[in-house]
C-alpha cells in the first residue's frame, strides 16, 4: 500500500471510494469544488494506493486553528487492513509539521467502524458539542 497526495487527475477514483463506501456525497464534493479545495491546502488531502488504483482516502483541512479531517473511506473490499488508520497516521504527521495544535473529525453518531476508528486512535468524543452548519448562497 503506498500512501500519496490527492491530485485532480484522482478525481474520478476518489468519487468512486467515496460512493462505495457508503458517504454521502455532498454539494461541496463536485469536481470544481474540490478543485477549489485543493488549491487552497492540497497537502492535507491524501489517497491510499494498492496495485496502482485507489482504494482509500481522507480530505484533511486546517482552518488556522484546527485540523479537520473529512470523507474517510476505504473500499469496501479493502476494509479492516489497516488503511484508514494508516491515513489518519499520515494526516497527523502532516499536521504536526504544521504545528496544528488539535486536530477533530466530524462523525455520525451511529457510524460505528468511523466511531471506533478514531476512538482507537486517540480522538475523542466531545459530547457537549453538537455540529452546527449553514448553506450560504449557492454552495
Ligand atoms: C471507517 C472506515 C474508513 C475504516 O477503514 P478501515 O481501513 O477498515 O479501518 P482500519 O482497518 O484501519 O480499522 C482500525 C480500527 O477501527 C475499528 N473498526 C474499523 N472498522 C470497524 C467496523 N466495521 N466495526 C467495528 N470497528 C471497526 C477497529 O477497532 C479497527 O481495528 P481492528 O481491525 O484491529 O479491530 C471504513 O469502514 C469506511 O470506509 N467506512 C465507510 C465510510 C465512512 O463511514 N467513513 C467515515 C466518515 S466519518
Amino acid at each position: 500500500m503506498k500512501m500519496r497526495q490527492f491530485s485532480m487527475k484522482d478525481y474520478e477514483q476518489v468519487r468512486r471510494v467515496w460512493e462505495e463506501s457508503g458517504l454521502e456525497i455532498r454539494p461541496g464534493d463536485s469536481k470544481e469544488d474540490v478543485r477549489r479545495k485543493v488549491a487552497r491546502d492540497g497537502g492535507l488531502f491524501l489517497v491510499a494506493e494498492d496495485g496502482g488504483s485507489i482504494v482509500g482516502t481522507a480530505m484533511g483541512a486546517w482552518d488556522g486553528r484546527r485540523g479537520w479531517i473529512y470523507h474517510l473511506g476505504v473500499l469496501p473490499g479493502h476494509q479492516r487492513k489497516g488503511i484508514g488508520s494508516e491515513l489518519v497516521k499520515e494526516f497527523e504527521k502532516r499536521m504536526i509539521a504544521k504545528r496544528v495544535p488539535k486536530v477533530n473529525a466530524s462523525v455520525f453518531d451511529d457510524n460505528v467502524a468511523s466511531r471506533a476508528l478514531f476512538e482507537k486512535m486517540g480522538f475523542v468524543p466531545d459530547r457537549r458539542s453538537v455540529l452546527h452548519g449553514k448553506r450560504l448562497g449557492s454552495g
